[in-house]
């Protein structure tokens, strides 16, 4: 026995709604732990694209863009045929492309934007899962799993959130989609299972990222963002959730699947007002 040493995470990250916000993140945070590509699967505008690249590359990543749409199969399809061509294998994939959809009532509910959210959210999950699986069922397990444990051919995690547990009024469409994106995973994890690969869920709490920033614009919409972060117990770090990205995908954790971890200090579990 020997103490561990090298890279944390050094194969190569996949992340969908990587240009910006907590997806950017948690390519900023695999690049700092070793990883020796990055992908970064968007439907942004180039400066959003270039943006999110520079902050991987400036850690010294190589780093790839791709738009794709995660809502057209033969979009993801191509995006990781794109970066198996360029980095020969995914080890890790983070779905993180996601919209907060409606804030309509079920009572008053346009269907067509009920199906936007599930289309981005949960559908847009399958098809990214899909794809990668099919990747990672292809290869061998990533280099460098400790002699006697289990070799993993891939790790996928599923943007979820606090809605896959609970929810509010207003959010139907959110929570619908989220608590799809749990279900998906929970099967996925099954299916994976044999092949050593493992799919998990987070569940981060709330973060001011440009996908939430509207609510802060009317004066009722601050009072209840504050409440959240007071719930909370405090602001959260986009790269607090890069970081437990990271840590669920490498393969020390190799018994931890179809789990669904809420990374929000306490959101969920607090019933009191602070
Ligand atoms: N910010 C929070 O408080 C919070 C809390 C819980 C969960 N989440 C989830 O985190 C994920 C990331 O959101 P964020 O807060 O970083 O917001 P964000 O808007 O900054 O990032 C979402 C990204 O997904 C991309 N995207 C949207 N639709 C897409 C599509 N069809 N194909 C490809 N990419 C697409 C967007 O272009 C954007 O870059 C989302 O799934 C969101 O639901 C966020």
């Amino acid at each position: 026995m020997s103490k561990r040493s090298g890279p944390l995470a050094p194969g190569v990250a996949f992340i969908t709604g990587g240009a910006r916000g907590l997806g950017n993140a948690i390519a900023v945070s695999f690049a700092k732990e070793g990883a020796r590509g990055i992908v970064l699967v968007d439907i942004q505008d180039e400066k959003a694209f270039q943006e999110g690249k520079r902050k991987v590359e400036e850690i010294g990543t190589e780093c790839l863009t791709i738009f794709a749409d995660v809502t057209k199969e033969a979009d993801v399809e191509r995006a990781v045929a794109e970066a198996v061509a360029k980095f020969g294998r995914i080890d890790y994939a983070a779905n993180f492309a996601g919209i907060s959809g409606t804030s309509d009532t079920i009572s008053d509910m346009n269907l067509e934007l009920w199906q936007k959210a599930q289309d981005v959210n949960a559908t847009g999950i399958l098809v990214a899962t899909k794809y990668e699986m099919r990747q990672m069922m292809k290869q061998d397990s990533i280099d460098g799993v400790e002699k006697g444990r289990i070799p993993q051919s891939g790790s996928i995690i599923n943007c979820a959130s606090v809605n896959s547990l609970q929810t509010m009024p207003s959010t139907a469409a959110y929570t619908a989609s989220k608590h799809a994106c749990a279900g998906i995973t929970k099967a996925a994890a099954l299916e994976g299972r044999p092949h050593n690969i493992r799919v998990n869920a987070v569940s981060p709490g709330f973060l001011l990222t440009d996908l939430v920033k509207p609510i802060e614009q009317t004066d009722a919409g601050k009072i209840l963002w504050d409440g959240f972060v007071q719930r909370q117990g405090r602001v959260a770090l986009f790269e607090e959730v890069g970081d437990a990205v990271v840590l669920m995908s490498i393969p020390r954790m190799s018994l931890v699947n179809g789990h669904n971890l809420f990374i929000d200090n306490g959101f969920t579990i607090n019933e009191g007002t602070t």
